[in-house]
């Protein structure tokens, strides 16, 4: 049984894996363009305002994000990382919180996720998706990529937590079934989704999923 105390353990733990692990991050991690970023650009207008949940050290999708003529808002759970990305994206703006804590009523023309929705558990992550929702416009855009289970249909209801660099952080894949699940009852419209295989040293084999979605 999900309990509040399991949400408030999996925020704190992640928190402070990602204080931990934010200054390597940022020397090892210089950001490889994934399937789909060009498509959610090219959805949105001139000058679009556009929240990046998860934002980590702003590399490479804030800064990239701000290239394209876009307005940032990047926000993320730990301390270091905002800390690091008001650095490396001055053009940015930033704000340390975690989240599920947004409270934005129609307020940006996309909202971009890129691996970080997988840090919450199943009952948070609904909730997320709820306030994701509700501070796109009508017409606004939403990107999401994450992991999704090897073999769709797997046993998801365990629990996983990983190690980065000798932090213990949880992450859990998603299925497409599952997100679809979520998100289209919510008047989100699928407009693009893309499966890739990807292999890094520090997270090795991944099967990476990638969502393009439009509220409709
Ligand atoms: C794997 S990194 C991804 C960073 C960046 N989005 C990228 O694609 O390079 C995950 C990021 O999500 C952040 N994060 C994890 N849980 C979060 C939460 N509940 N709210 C906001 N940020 C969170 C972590 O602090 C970390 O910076």
């Amino acid at each position: 049984m999900i309990t509040l105390k399991d949400d408030f353990y999996i925020l704190q733990l992640n928190k402070k894996a990602w204080d931990n692990a934010a200054k390597t991050y940022d020397k090892e991690f210089h950001g490889q363009i994934y399937s789909l970023f060009n498509d959610f650009c090219d959805q949105l207008p001139k000058g679009a305002y556009i929240l990046d949940l998860g934002t980590g050290t702003g590399l490479p999708y804030a800064k990239l994000l701000i290239e394209k003529g876009f307005k940032v808002l990047g926000i993320d759970i730990s301390t270091e990382m905002i800390n690091i990305a008001r650095k490396n994206v001055p053009e940015a703006r930033f704000k340390e919180i975690s989240m599920t804590d947004i409270n934005y009523k129609k307020k940006f023309d996309g909202i971009f996720s890129s691996y970080s929705m997988l840090q919450l558990n199943p009952h948070l992550f609904k909730e997320t998706a709820i306030k994701i929702v509700q501070a796109l416009i009508k017409g606004g855009i939403f990107y999401l990529c994450l992991n999704g289970p090897w073999v769709d249909g797997i046993d998801l209801d365990e629990d996983v937590i990983i190690d980065f660099k000798g932090n213990k952080m949880y992450s859990r894949p998603y299925s497409r079934q599952e997100i679809l699940n979520i998100f289209i009852p919510l008047g989100m419209k699928l407009l693009k989704f893309e499966v890739e295989i990807v292999t890094s040293e520090s997270w090795g084999k991944e099967n990476m999923n990638t969502y393009v979605f439009k509220l409709v």
